[in-house]
């Protein structure tokens, strides 16, 4: 009968296997060495076209958004149009400039850029975009919105594993309606590398399809903003893996950090040959080492985006200044939002021992954030409004040992984000159930294992945090895949 037994099982997860293909396999067991080509995006794109906001961390008069996509290295026009009203007159965007990719084992390949620029604050417009004079991809995006417009964001970390749960939450991201959405880190497993960005990110966030068990057309439509997490920049070796350290290359966000020379310390250093790292060098342009870190405004908030990776000391002043000087300017918007890829404040037993980025809370409650996102664990954790007075040595700098930081807390244990509204410190979300394999689903419902610091901890289920603000009002609601909402909080001012 054990035996039977055994057999059934084995018969069960061999069928799975499978069923499941080549992705499964290659999740299951890591095969992802340099000779796995991915398709491509298909009608004339190695990658569709997808939005982003661009080197332009401030607001304007007018907006503008920058359209990327990647194709073949030929001798090509490519052009992008838009038009502010369905059926007005196409007008032409910003010129298509391009990158070309000659690396071996990568290229050849071309990355895109053109900009569209003249749109009105929170305008939705058509843009398409042709090759040879022939339009090939045709999507409708939002400009940015302003001061006093109210908008809606989406956050959500570590999602990119080619999973059920990853594609249910980029469906149910779309279905939101988000005007942006803000990923914590961990973008991309295991290596952050092009090849799996090609495999398992775009076709998701990008895909052609609408549902949940294939992902939403979203990339096309509406920006993504994203930190860098653990994975997305701890592998940089470019003689085993060329197409690495992707997030620099894919990705169009502000240039406004505080490290911009290549080789300076708290910068993901490369590794490699010296002509492996010049052509990456060359290839990100301005993008490495600067764009791990960014701020930028969207509506009624600030936001501030974090490398907390540990190459990375939130201790040097140089770091620390310039966030402080970041966060002193923005005292004016309505809120401040921070998010970076490792939480400082979790109940989790997975990454117990990683707390360093405690360092960082006096600064936050100095300049008053209201939220921090992190992702890394994945699971959905809040915590009550908190203070923190670290441990500290004889210059007065916090103690981190071992990813340790000692100290004492002070929680805001009377606000309920229903009828007291007015938090007395920062609130840290950990949402970083965005598709990976969760974490600690034993925690859950068991109180006794949490901190104290926790007021909310779900780890059943995938979920995404979306948040509605305007200038006087926060409402966040933590969403299943399902669409089961398992947490609301509103802030008030
Ligand atoms: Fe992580």
């Amino acid at each position: 009968m054990e035996v039977r037994r055994r057999r059934r099982l084995i018969a069960i997860v061999v069928v799975g296997l499978m069923l499941g293909g080549v992705g499964t396999w290659r999740y299951l067991f890591q095969i992802d060495g340099p000779g796995y080509r991915p398709k491509s995006a298909g009608g004339g794109f190695l990658v569709a076209p997808y939005v982003q906001l661009g080197d332009e961390p401030r607001f304007g008069t007018t907006e503008s958004l920058t359209i990327l996509w990647q194709a073949e290295d030929r001798a090509t026009e490519w052009s992008v149009e838009a038009r502010d009203a369905p059926g007005g007159a196409w007008r032409a965007g910003g010129k298509a400039t391009w990158r070309t990719d000659t690396r071996p084992g990568v290229g050849p390949r071309r990355y895109y850029r053109a900009t569209v620029a003249e749109l009105a604050p929170g305008a939705e417009f058509t843009y398409r975009v042709r090759r040879n004079g022939k339009a090939l991809f045709e999507s409708t995006a939002r400009a940015r919105k302003g001061p006093g417009q109210p908008h809606r964001f989406v956050a959500f970390g570590d999602g990119g594993a080619n999973s059920w749960g990853q594609m249910g939450i980029a469906y149910r991201t779309a279905l939101a309606r988000p005007d942006f959405v803000m990923v914590a880190g961990d973008l991309v497993y295991s290596k952050g590398r092009l090849f799996e960005y090609l495999d398992k990110f775009f076709p998701i966030y990008n895909s052609d399809q609408f549902a949940p068990g294939a992902g939403a057309p979203l990339l096309r439509s509406t920006p993504m903003l994203v930190a860098p997490g653990n994975h997305d920049l701890l592998e940089r070796n470019l003689d085993s893996y060329p197409d690495a350290l992707a997030y620099f290359l894919v990705w169009s966000m502000p240039l406004n950090g505080p490290l911009s020379q290549v080789g300076a310390s708290h910068t993901p250093a490369l590794f490699g040959t010296k002509a492996q790292q010049q052509a990456f060098v060359d290839l990100a342009g301005p993008a490495y080492p600067r764009m791990a870190n960014y701020a930028f405004d969207y509506g009624d908030a600030h936001w501030t985006i974090l490398d907390t990776n540990l190459y990375a000391d939130w201790n040097d002043p140089k770091l620390r200044d310039w966030l402080e000087a970041d966060l002193a300017a923005a005292q004016d918007a309505p809120w401040r939002f921070v998010a970076f890829h490792q939480p400082p404040f979790h109940s989790s037993i997975s990454h117990g021992d990683e707390q360093q980025t405690r360092i960082l809370a006096e600064i936050l409650e100095k300049y008053r954030v209201d939220i921090v996102f992190s992702g890394h664990i994945h699971n959905y954790q809040r915590s009550h409004p908190l203070r923190f007075v670290p441990e500290r040595d004889a210059s007065g700098r916090p103690i981190e040992k071992l990813g340790r930081v000692n100290g004492r807390w002070t929680l805001d244990t009377r606000f309920d984000g229903k009828s007291r509204t007015r938090p007395d410190g920062v609130i840290y979300l950990v949402t970083g159930a965005g598709g990976a394999r969760l974490y600690d689903a034993n925690q859950h419902g068991d109180d006794s294992s949490f901190q104290e610091f926790t007021a909310r901890f779900v780890s059943n289920t995938h979920s995404l945090t979306v948040v509605d603000v305007d200038a006087t009002k926060l409402t966040v609601r933590q969403v299943t895949a399902d669409g089961e909402e398992v947490d609301r909080f509103v802030i008030t001012r």
